[in-house]
């Protein structure tokens, strides 16, 4: 018996050098130490001893157990240990790898000219308010003087939610919603997202930004008008600016005009990028329709205005001379980074 226990006794402790893990260990554990195990086993044999063996092999037997389980804690240990250090091998850290650059950005330049044009028209003393993007036809179009069956709304290919609701296509539904929550005087400036069903090109995009105008005062006129859209493209585009102002038609403004500026690049001579015209167009103006005044509470026999419209994404095109308006939209890093 003596011998039974010492080939347990170095099975083991061979057997638990060579163990790799923790579960490893909880079986060999089961196995020599556990109800069922090798030492248990011989243990139930020792009724069958003489009295002299019995201590003997008791104590010696107690000897392997104590003996067997420091092994297990002492491989335990080891084994947490090696695990921990494989990690730390494992998640070790090269410094000196090249790391993964995180790309600053810039001011976007529709943001940059946007912010430029906010601040002359504060200069002015026009405040800047906000509109839903997502509209009632009555607001984007009825309001306005534009009913469901005017000619100018096929001039306007609306995303239409539902017979009420539209994306709305001008800026121009903010002065209806300024107007019947405000009496005058009137100043605002409204710049924004509009929305038209356009396929995408070099010069369209079902999405682009307007920015909106409105005076409403007593006693304001066309003078007032061109006053302030002179002073605006001279501080936007230089104090030799040459503007020029050409009748048009809206259904909400009466009489309506628009706006061209002198191209900066040929002095009107005519090039590539006025395509050979002298001018290029950058807004639409005029005096508010009485009727919208009227539909929006305010009386136009004491009060008058004047209103704009403008395309940023044009006005950007033309500053940095950028030929295609999809690389507003696309993030291209490489291409927002010029500016
Ligand atoms: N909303 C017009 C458009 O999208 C632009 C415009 C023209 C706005 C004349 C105005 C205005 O306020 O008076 O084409």
């Amino acid at each position: 018996m003596k011998q039974q226990l010492e080939a347990i006794r170095d099975n083991a402790v061979k057997e638990l050098a060579q163990a790799k893990g923790q579960q490893v260990l909880e079986t060999l554990r089961v196995k020599y130490l556990g109800k069922k195990g090798e030492l248990t086993s011989i243990l139930k044999q020792m009724g069958g001893l003489s009295a002299e063996e019995r201590p003997v092999i008791g104590q010696l037997a107690n000897q392997v157990r104590s003996l067997i389980e420091e092994e297990l804690t002492k491989r335990a240990a080891e084994l947490k240990e090696q695990a921990q250090q494989a990690r730390l091998e494992q998640e070790r850290l090269d410094v000196t790898l090249p790391g993964k650059r995180r790309e600053l950005g810039a001011k976007h330049p529709l943001s940059i000219v946007l912010d430029e044009i906010k601040e002359i028209f504060v200069g002015m003393g026009f405040e800047i308010v906000d509109g839903p993007e997502v509209e009632y036809d009555y607001y984007n179009f009825e309001a306005l003087n534009i009913p469901k069956n005017h000619p100018a709304r096929d001039t306007q290919d609306t995303f239409y939610i539902n017979d009420n609701i539209v994306l709305r296509t001008q800026t121009s539904p903010v002065q209806v919603r300024v107007m019947e929550k405000t009496q005058p005087p009137i100043r605002i400036i409204s710049p924004g997202r509009v929305y038209r069903s356009d396929a995408v090109d070099a010069t369209h995009s079902p999405l682009f930004h307007q920015i909106e105008g409105l005076v409403v005062d007593r006693g304001i006129t066309f003078a007032h008008l061109k006053d302030t859209l002179e002073t605006f493209v001279k501080r936007l585009y230089g104090e030799d600016s040459v503007v020029r102002f050409r009748p048009h038609h809206f259904p909400f403004t009466e009489p309506s005009a628009e706006v061209d500026v002198q191209c900066f690049n040929c002095h009107g001579e005519g090039c590539r990028l006025c395509k050979g015209e002298g001018w290029i167009e950058i807004l639409g103006c005029g005096m508010v329709h009485p009727k919208v005044l009227s539909n929006c509470g305010i009386d136009p026999e004491v009060y008058s205005g004047f209103a704009l419209g403008m395309g940023l994404e044009r006005v950007v095109m033309r500053r940095y001379n950028i030929d295609d308006l999809r690389l507003f939209y696309e993030n291209d890093i490489r291409f927002l980074k010029q500016f």
